[in-house]
Formats: structure tokens, sequence, C-alpha cells
């Protein structure tokens, strides 16, 4: 199963590589044995970013781990690398910094870490709201223009920031969060919006994430479904999201070997129409002609 994002076709499930470098993080060996198991399964799209990392001394340690990973075993493969800019980690806080300038720097040190010329997807992790919307992305197509990223992508955004930036030029992805517990992209016109541009919608945290994963994956229809297709509960979460709009790639964050698995197995499974109108039903959403809502 893949999909369009911008000018490429992915298969519609790539690995989030963030729970490898932040906090609690496997060690150095067990995170790049993940890479080499990602590349062996044939995952074409890795999703990262410049933060992914402890702290502020600590920032592109999950670009090179990739890098490193790329150079050992992904060699005449094709992987499109998706990393972000516009956020720092002072003393492993989240904090928003879309300056012009600091994207230029960012992007640079993502291109060093990551030991290539040209960034496949570069993605503004989180609009400053302290910078003008416009002069955030027009710094991602500045950089494009220069050629140091192929495809500008967005994270955290709503239905007009999109619309905004579209009008200014290429966008190739939206990456926002969704599960089947928090469909807030389904309720706040992202997702539509994305379908109407032509954008990719690029679920994270499609599994939970830490804080929801136990209350997702404990839910009683999922795991009925998990028990009839003989799968796990994570896998029929992830292939349900897909169901919901071929704008949909999931990118499921796995630190283990046997998640890791358990996702890229949503590739192949097609939920029967009953099992997905029951799970419809159990998560909410209520399909007709013309939307999801
Ligand atoms: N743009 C943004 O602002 C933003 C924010 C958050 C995340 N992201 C991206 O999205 C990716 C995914 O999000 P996420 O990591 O927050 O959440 P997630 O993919 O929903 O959940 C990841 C956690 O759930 C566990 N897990 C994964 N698959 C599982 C399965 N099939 N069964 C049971 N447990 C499973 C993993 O545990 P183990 O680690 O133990 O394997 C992992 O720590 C991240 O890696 C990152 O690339 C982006």
């Amino acid at each position: 199963m893949s999909r369009r994002l911008g000018t490429v076709s992915v298969p519609a499930v790539g690995w989030g590589a963030m729970p490898i470098s932040v906090p609690p993080r496997p060690s150095e060996a067990d995170a790049l044995a993940m890479v080499k198991l990602a590349l062996d399964l044939g995952v074409e799209l890795i999703d990262t970013a410049d933060v992914y990392c402890r702290d502020d001394d600590d920032l592109g340690h999950n670009e090179r781990l990739i890098a490193r990973g790329l150079a050992a075993w992904g060699r005449g493969r094709s992987v499109l690398v998706a990393t972000k800019g516009g956020l720092r980690r002072p003393g492993g806080a989240w904090v928003e910094d879309g300056r012009p300038e600091a994207l230029r720097a960012a992007c640079e040190a993502s291109l060093r870490a990551l030991g290539v010329e040209q960034i496949g997807l570069y993605q503004l992790h989180a609009p400053d709201p302290d910078v003008p919307f416009a002069d955030q992305v027009g710094t991602l197509f500045d950089l494009q223009s220069a050629g140091k990223i192929a495809q500008v992508g967005l994270s955290n955004v709503s239905a007009d920031q999109l619309r905004e930036a579209v009008a200014l030029g290429p966008i190739a992805s939206v990456q926002n969060r969704m599960n089947p517990l928090d469909l807030g992209a389904v309720h706040d016109g992202v997702l539509a919006a994305c379908e109407a541009a032509g954008v990719a919608f690029i679920a994270y945290s499609p599994v939970g994430g830490r804080e929801e994963r136990a209350e997702l994956l404990g839910h009683p229809a999922l795991l009925r479904a998990a028990r009839e297709l003989d799968v796990t509960a994570g896998t029929v979460a992830l292939a349900w999201l897909l169901r919901l709009s071929p704008a949909i790639v999931v990118i499921p964050g796995a630190s283990r070997p046997e998640n890791l698995r358990a996702n890229l197995a949503a590739l192949e499974l097609i939920l029967p129409d009953g099992i997905g109108h029951s799970l419809d039903a159990a998560f909410g959403m209520i399909h007709d002609d013309a939307a999801c809502v």
C-alpha cells in the first residue's frame, strides 16, 4: 500500500525514529540495531528531527544514528528521510524557534548530521507564534530554491495555516497527531484540507504515543478485531487509520523490534468492511458522501 508524498511515492507505513533518541532511550548499540532492522524490513520513510535528543547539547542525535545506519546498511536503497527544524531543547524542554536565521542554521546542522547535500523532506516542526507564519514557510521555500531541501512539509498546523502555506508554494505533507482516540485532525478540518490540496497527512503518535498507548491498545473494540484477525491491536489501529483516507501515512515510533514488525504488518492488513465499520462506531467516525465528521 503506497501513498503519494509530494513528488515521491512511499509505503503508507513509515518508522518514527524518535523513541531511539528521546529519554528513556535504548543503548546506542540497540538504537543502531533498530535502524538496521528498519532497513532490513524495507522501511522507505524514516521520520526524524534535529530535536530528537536529550537537550540542546545533544541536537542531531537521531539524525546521526540514521545517517550511520544508512551508510552501513542502506547503500543503494531509496529511503526518504524526513527531518524537521523549528524547535530547540533548552534543558530538555521543547521550545519553538521559527526565526528565519534559526531555521537556516537548523537546516545546515541537519544536512551535516545526516551527511547529505539535500534533505528529502524538511518539515517546519511547529509554527512559532512569535514569528509571522509566512516568514517561516518562506524560509523553507528559500532553502528549497537553494537546493538544500527537496520538499517542504509542515507539522502541528491548522487548516488555515496549511491553506496559507499552499498559497506560497508546493507543500508535500502535514504531520499532525492522529490516532483512533485522537481524531482532532478529522474534526478540525486539517485532514480534509490536506485531501483538497493533494497534500499527504502524516499521522504522528498513531498508536497513542507514550501517553495514550496503554488506553488505546487495551480498547475492547481493537482487541476484539485483533483476536478475530490474529494480529496485534497496534496493527489493527494503524490499518484502521489508513482506511480513513488515501492521504494518510502513519509513522508509528518504536524502539523495540516486535513493535516495528507489528506496525509494518499494517501494510498488508486490509480490514474487512464489517470490522472496519464496528471500529468506526467504536471510535466515533461517521461517514457520509461529503466528509467524515
Ligand atoms: N511532529 C511532531 O510534533 C511529532 C510529535 C510526536 C511524534 N512525532 C513523530 O511521530 C512518531 C510516532 O509518534 P510517537 O512515537 O509519539 O507515538 P506512537 O508511534 O503512537 O507510539 C510510540 C510508542 O508506542 C510503542 N509502540 C509502537 N508501536 C507499538 C505496537 N504496535 N504495539 C505496542 N506498542 C507500540 C513504542 O514503544 P517502544 O519504544 O518500546 O517500541 C513507542 O515508544 C515519532 O517517532 C516521531 O517521529 C512527531
